[in-house]
């Protein structure tokens, strides 16, 4: 097959393309971080990037914007539509068929990661599921023949442990380093029915790792199995954002690409790899002394790790192939851990309630409690459930990524340069924002230093309440187009928006507004996670909770009193609602720590009744109320 130069710029990353693969296919070969947030539907223009035209000595090569395929007739009218320059391209739309240089634009790279957090130590009384044994091998053992049965009959006589089964590994590392002069030896015994691991002396120590698979991003925490410490948390971007930036795109990616998946799940472990390989490193100790791992994750990032079909979570009746736990050993996925390991997978709830929920759950216990919780995870898609010691609901809200600012014509994920606090002057309608980077308000800044890229979920939230309270918009969300100010204007299309940056505070050398199409994405979001714990509150037969949880990263960010003003989630009073942070890390960690918190997830995930919102015969109903601000009847809390 031919095959093409690539070069990206400005970064200078290269790669052979084949001949006909799209800009897209070419960025992942090249690991060049283009934005594809719609996964190729020509919907999010996100993968916007430049023809470079002429000879380029460095390389050695003309590019020319003939060297892609023309403009499909839907690609010129998105082009039209969106303002593009002559030579713009869609990423996921324009094919190569001779060497090219391609300028990626600010806007769209894929924004630099932000680490997540450390999450709080829980208390939970240690009983992990791998233990240290510490035996001296008896003389016998010298005369050779059945070695690995003494070590089975050693820890019966001594410990108690019966019908204990031994690892291959065992063997093998036990006849390479049984050495007859030492006798004293520390076994590792996973759940009291395998041994894994065979060392000489005595080694007390020992770790684990607990692992949150989010869509967006992956958590990697090293636990000391002994003490419960949380020794290291290491975080990145999951990698597996160049194939979609939701769960959708990604099932759609599979469908389309044969290997698609495998692609994935190589993506995936490789990541989970290097950041247990820098968590252990940090400390001091090999990643092959890590003997157990916990995981959590969507049903999709759960199904993808395990090597499990994910197409059929992608249609009716979104089922999962597995519900309950899974313990899968470590060198069957290609973990770098001790190859004997397992890896336990919590179990998930339903096709969108994943194993994370159950992390959450196991995290905020809202089963042990009189008082009735809402607990909220929102992540590309919320998750949510509802209830107490005697009931617990739960379901999942279609709220699309635009909380994480997608489908917002300038969104962007929470990373340097993101608008992530605005507020708007009642008189003057003047804005003031804060840019992911900078603690100051950007009017304390030298516009030059503002560099804004775009605006990221909690500053979508903060603008629609602000421009909710100053007029800007109606409670229905559209845009008053009486007002005074130069700041709203009509677009080309005859819509309004709102500038919130002017040029010259960017790094994208435009305007950044906030458009009548982006408070429409938000309505569709927020009335999707309104009117799903609204049916869980009816179904429940109750008023209003008496608390709302929220779990993630973003519950963390957000402002909880403009997300309120909003109408985001049913009401219970400022004081009541409370941002918990990685919750579903926790509920890892706390599974890793804890062989009882394992049944209780177990039970939960049996316990909870999955509710589809979409068969509720209300939802229609409440879902369109609550597309207003803050719903058709509610109150405007300021
Ligand atoms: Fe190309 Fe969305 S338009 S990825």
């Amino acid at each position: 097959m031919k095959q093409h130069h690539v070069v990206f710029l400005p970064s200078g990353s290269t790669c052979l393309a084949e001949d006909g693969s799209d800009i897209l296919a070419a960025a992942r070969l090249a690991d060049e971080p283009i934005e594809t947030i719609c996964g190729g539907k020509m919907t999010c223009g996100k993968c916007r990037v430049n023809v470079r035209e002429g000879y380029f000595d460095d390389y050695g090569f003309m590019s020319a914007s003939t060297h892609l395929t023309p403009m499909t007739e839907a690609e010129k009218q998105y082009g039209d539509e969106h303002a593009f320059c002559p030579d713009d391209r869609l990423a996921c739309q324009a094919k190569i068929q001779g060497d090219v240089v391609i300028f990626v634009p600010e806007e769209s790279r894929v924004g630099r990661f932000i680490p997540l957090k450390n999450i709080r130590a829980k208390n939970v009384k240690i009983n992990a599921a791998v233990k240290r044994y510490f035996i001296d091998l008896p003389l016998s053992i010298e005369k050779g023949g059945e070695r690995c049965d003494i070590l089975t009959s050693e820890l019966e006589s001594r410990f108690g442990l019966k019908n204990l089964s031994i690892d291959k590994y065992v063997y093998e590392i036990f006849r390479k380093t049984f050495k007859e002069s030492s006798r004293k030896a520390t076994l590792t015994v996973w759940d009291d029915r395998e041994i894994i691991n065979f060392e000489s002396g005595r080694h007390k120590e020992a770790y684990g790792l607990a692992v949150d698979v989010g869509t967006t991003s992956i958590a990697c925490y090293l636990c000391d199995l002994n003490s419960g410490k949380i020794l290291a948390t290491k975080s990145a971007l999951n990698p597996q954002i160049k194939y979609g930036e939701d769960v959708i795109t990604r099932i759609a990616y599979a469908q389309d690409h044969p290997g698609g998946q495998k692609d994935m799940e190589t993506a995936v472990i490789s990541c989970i790899n290097r950041l247990t390989d820098d968590a252990t490193r940090q400390n001091g100790v090999s990643s092959r002394d890590v003997s157990e791992a916990v995981l959590v994750g969507n049903t999709v990032m759960h199904h993808i790790f395990l090597g499990l079909d994910i197409l059929p979570l992608g249609r009716v009746p979104f089922k999962p192939a597995v519900k309950h736990p899974v313990n899968i050993k470590a060198r069957d996925i290609g973990l770098n851990i001790l190859p004997s390991a397992n890896t336990h997978v919590l179990p998930v709830e339903a096709g969108y309630v994943g194993a994370d929920n159950v992390g959450v759950l196991i995290a905020e216990e809202p089963y042990k409690q009189d008082e009735t919780s809402l607990v909220i995870d929102i992540g590309t898609n919320g998750e949510i459930a509802l209830g107490n010691r005697h009931r617990i609901l739960s379901a999942s809200c279609a709220t699309g990524p635009a909380f994480e600012g997608a489908n917002i014509k300038f969104g962007m994920r929470a990373a340097p340069g993101a608008i992530d606090r605005l507020r708007i002057d009642k008189q003057t309608l003047d804005v003031r924002f804060t840019v992911i980077g900078h603690s100051q308000w950007h009017t304390d800044l030298s516009p030059k230093d503002v560099k804004a890229r775009g605006i990221c979920g909690s500053g979508i939230i903060d603008a629609a309440a602000e421009m909710l309270q100053t007029g800007i918009i109606k409670k229905n969300g559209s845009f008053d187009k009486t007002l005074n100010t130069s700041r709203l204007r009509i677009n080309t299309g005859g819509k309004a928006e709102f500038v919130i940056a002017r040029a010259e505070e960017t790094a994208i050398g435009k305007e950044i507004t906030i458009t009548q199409e982006d408070i429409r994405a938000l309505q569709l979001a927020k009335a999707a996670l309104y009117s799903g714990a609204k049916i869980l509150i009816k179904k429940l037969k109750i008023d209003k909770p008496d608390r709302i949880i929220l779990a993630g990263a973003f519950g963390t960010i957000i402002d909880i009193k403009r997300a309120r003003a909003i109408g985001m989630f049913p009401d219970c009073g400022q004081d009541k609602i409370l941002a918990v942070g990685n919750a579903a890390g926790e509920g890892a960690c706390m599974a890793l720590l804890s062989r009882e918190k394992r049944k209780e997830a177990e039970q939960i995930a049996r316990d909870v009744e999955y509710i589809e919102l979409t068969s509720e015969p209300d939802f229609q109903k409440v879902f369109i109320d609550a597309t207003h601000f803050p719903q058709i009847k509610g109150k405007f809390l300021y």
